[in-house]
């Protein structure tokens, strides 16, 4: 069988350069050596608190991200996990297969669920519904980041049993650890950059934001551990800066002669720069709301009639058919 691979991500809110270096750059590579299904997890993002009037919006966004980051909609499967509701069904035939404690076990429910009101049954069930969109199209690989891994070690072990129980279905899927550095909040370097903080650089952020944002960046030393905020600043510049802009700063790091102003405004433009097609690219997709919505329906109805042949043999193994 060709080589497939399936990844999701939540819709929660808009993507950042972490996000792009840690995880869609990875997507847009690997598009071009086997056949990819990228899906935006809605029915993942709902089992913590959100806002229902926002999602929509927010799943746009996702994918309008990846589009002008370079997926490209002829080459990969690109849909939204509800519009293919044979996932669903398979996770309620998978749920049979778990046992309770296992799922109690999992670090991203014992930590998601330390507030009472979080712990609902969809929360305990996220890896169950996660190994459905994995298994339905039988992908040999997922990438993820390190938090996942757990998860598709589950999907592994629900794979096995099925196909022990019932018949040989599901390969058991390998897990593409997303090897993208960790980068940091800029107004934080303590704490990874995340969708929410004020030190994250949105992907099509303007030239104008991105320089107020890294003119800002935390370079004054906290604790005694390095420092956290030019280590951050450095992983930037050599993502972003080219290698001998690099190599000097580097330099004048190590000589003490470093003035962080001049690294800061040759790295606030030297991103800009990267992301200057993105934008582009990006407003124009946005500014054309019915061609994304084909690109989706077209993915979900792609990924749908890859999902409804495997649902069906598995419902047929288990007498259901
Ligand atoms: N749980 C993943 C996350 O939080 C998103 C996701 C949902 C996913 N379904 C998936 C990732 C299937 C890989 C495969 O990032």
């Amino acid at each position: 069988m060709e080589e497939r691979i399936l990844s999701g991500i939540r819709p929660s809110s808009r993507l950042h350069i972490g996000n792009y270096l840690g995880a869609i750059k990875q997507w847009i590579e690997l598009q071009h050596r086997a056949r990819c299904f990228f899906m935006i997890a809605d029915l993942h993002a709902i089992t913590t608190p959100y806002e229902p009037a926002e999602l929509q919006q927010a799943i746009r966004d996702v994918a309008l991200d990846y589009l002008a980051a370079g997926l490209d909609h002829h080459k990969v499967t690109l849909f939204v996990q509800s519009h293919v509701p044979e996932h669903v069904e398979l996770a309620w035939l998978f749920s049979t297969l778990v046992p309770v404690g296992e799922l109690h076990r999992m670090t991203q429910f014992k930590e998601k669920s330390t507030k009472a009101s979080l712990a609902n049954l969809g929360l305990l069930a996220y890896p169950v519904l996660m190994a459905a969109d994995i298994l339905i199209y039988q992908a040999h690989e997922v990438p993820v980041g390190e938090d996942q891994t757990q998860h598709v070690e589950l999907a592994r072990v629900i794979a096995r049993k099925f196909n022990a129980k019932y018949g040989q279905v599901f390969p058991e899927p390998k897990t593409i650890l997303s090897g993208g550095k960790r980068i940091m909040s800029l107004s934080d370097p303590s704490k990874k950059m995340s969708k929410t903080d004020g030190g994250g650089i949105q992907l099509d952020d303007s030239p104008e934001v991105i320089k107020k944002k890294v003119m800002k960046a935390v370079t004054a030393t906290k604790g005694g551990e390095g420092n956290a905020g030019v280590m951050n600043l450095f992983t930037l510049l050599k993502e972003f800066s080219d290698p001998t802009t690099y190599r000097q700063f580097l330099n004048a790091e190590e000589t003490g002669t470093i003035k962080y102003a001049e690294l800061k405004a040759q790295l606030a433009d030297d991103i800009a720069r990267h992301f200057a097609a993105f934008r582009e690219k990006r407003k124009a997709l946005a500014g054309n709301h019915r061609y994304l919505e084909e690109i989706l329906s077209a993915g979900a109805e792609e990924a749908r009639a890859t999902a409804k042949k495997t649902l069906d043999q598995a419902k047929q193994l288990m007498g259901l058919a």
